[in-house]
């Protein structure tokens, strides 16, 4: 057994939330390498079921190390929420570490995030208002303020007003918004930061430590590849690099340290937001509105409905070959139970040419046709299978096919959104 980058292999939502959970327990430490509250992950056991934001998923092991990298930004209100919320059900936070290098979203960042959005009018991005883009942005331009500024309040004070400095005029002239003063964002964030010293901590070491002591690291990213800041549906994408690149950036810890790389792959495809999607199926369509009812496709962070769309082969081929996919999770094809035959995306059509890999050119990929090919379905529930061979011949087939796209191993099967409902096919 050995560490493990988890990545989202579509547009997010795949279900990285209950595999990272169902595995973390084999794992030391569980360390989100980047995003902020723009994910929404998750989890549930039993009876219980938690949307987690930013807290890592290995959460529920209480021996297990949870981080929270310098990949990262932070809304330090919204980690507190989780922190509280952990804590009133009795599942320790004393294991939880933020790094002093993970960058701090400021109210003016969810601000400008929504007046970008406004501003571009027709082209918005759809993103989750929750000042992710403006916070990394910040970081980029050197005017960010990171979690360890928070511990000193001099520093704090300092460097928030060297950033207002350039934000004010931005909020006021351009937007007409209300401008922010160094006092106003004091009275909130330094109490916060006095909660929050205790988990601050320069995770960089702390992870390379665990290494050195042989420890096992889970990274598990946020988002997705299609969503990814470089390799993603650009400028419908977010602010990082949510591959599996991302989890060396993100953390400090050096490649050689990470062996293997499993991408979560939902058997269908969702996506919430704007931007191009080559086997899309409108809401309204019989195949569509089953997907997204069958599937419970709502948001878990923005209650947004997510539109749904059939299998796409190139995408998933391209997510490994960016990713270097060692494995895959295959989530929800319980949800496929419902149809009689399905869909799969094996190729795309662009003005009269052929291809099997994701076009590198924006305006070839929003006009990609997709090649289907039609699979038998198997119309029965499949969510109390738990192992492969009792899965009905054409979903064992449709898992082939997957594997065959994608050019990797099928190693998880997920049926359902409980830990227990997951065939382990090939994972020590
Ligand atoms: P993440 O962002 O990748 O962690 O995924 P989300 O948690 O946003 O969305 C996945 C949704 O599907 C959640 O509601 C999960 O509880 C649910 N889920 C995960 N795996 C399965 C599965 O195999 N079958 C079904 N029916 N639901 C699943
Ligand atoms: P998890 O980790 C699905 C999408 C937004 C928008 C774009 C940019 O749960 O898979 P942002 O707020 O990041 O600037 O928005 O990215 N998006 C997600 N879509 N799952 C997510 O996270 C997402 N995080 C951001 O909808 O299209
Ligand atoms: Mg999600």
């Amino acid at each position: 057994m050995s560490s493990t980058v988890l990545v989202g292999t579509q547009w997010g939502d795949e279900g990285k939330g209950k595999i990272c959970d169902l595995i973390a327990g084999q794992f030391d430490c569980v360390v989100r390498y980047q995003g902020g509250n723009n994910a929404g992950h998750t989890i549930q056991v039993g009876e219980r079921k938690y949307g987690l934001h930013q807290v890592p998923s290995g959460i529920m092991y209480p021996d297990c190390i949870s981080v929270i990298g310098n990949g990262c930004v932070v809304n330090p209100a919204v980690l507190l929420e989780e922190i509280d919320m952990f804590e009133r059900d009795g599942i320790s936070t004393k294991n939880l570490k933020v790094s002093g290098n993970a960058h701090i979203i400021m109210p003016y960042h969810m601000d400008l995030d929504g007046a970008y959005e406004q501003l571009l009018g027709d082209h918005s991005i759809g993103t989750t208002k929750r000042g992710i883009g403006p916070c990394y942005q910040d970081k980029m331009a050197r005017i960010g303020l990171r979690m360890q500024d928070m511990l000193d309040e001099g520093v704090f004070r300092e460097k928030l007003g060297r950033a207002l400095d350039r934000v004010n005029p931005q909020l006021e002239k351009i937007f007409g918004l209300a401008t922010y003063t160094v006092e106003q964002i004091c009275a909130d964030y330094l109490p916060m930061a006095e909660r929050l010293r205790p988990y601050i901590a320069e995770t960089g070491r702390l992870l390379n430590d665990m290494v050195d002591a042989g420890k096992k690291i889970l990274f598990e990213g946020a988002q997705a590849t299609l969503l990814d800041i470089d390799y993603g549906t650009y400028p419908y994408v977010t602010s990082s690099n949510c591959t599996a690149g991302g989890a060396v950036t993100g953390t400090g810890v050096g490649m050689k340290n990470m062996d293997r790389v499993l991408g979560i792959m939902k058997a269908y495809i969702t996506r919430v937001g704007e931007g191009p999607m080559p086997t899309e199926l409108a809401y309204e369509t019989p195949e569509g509105h089953t997907l997204t009812e069958q599937g419970y496709e709502y948001g878990v962070t923005t209650g947004r409905r997510r539109r749904c769309g059939w299998f796409d082969g190139v995408i998933a081929n391209y997510a490994a070959r960016v990713n270097g996919l060692t494995d895959i999770a295959l989530t929800k094809l319980d949800v496929l139970g419902a149809f009689d035959t399905i869909k799969v995306c094996v190729a795309y059509e662009v003005a009269g040419e052929r291809y099997t890999t994701v076009p590198e050119h924006e305006e070839h990929f929003a006009n990609a046709v997709p090649v289907f090919e039609e699979l038998p379905g198997w119309k029965c529930d499949i969510s109390a299978c738990r192992s492969f061979d009792e899965l009905p011949a054409p979903a064992q087939a449709y898992v082939r096919r997957v594997e065959e796209l994608a050019g990797t191993k099928v190693s998880f099967v997920s049926v359902g959104p409980d830990r227990e409902q997951t065939i382990v096919r090939d994972w020590k």
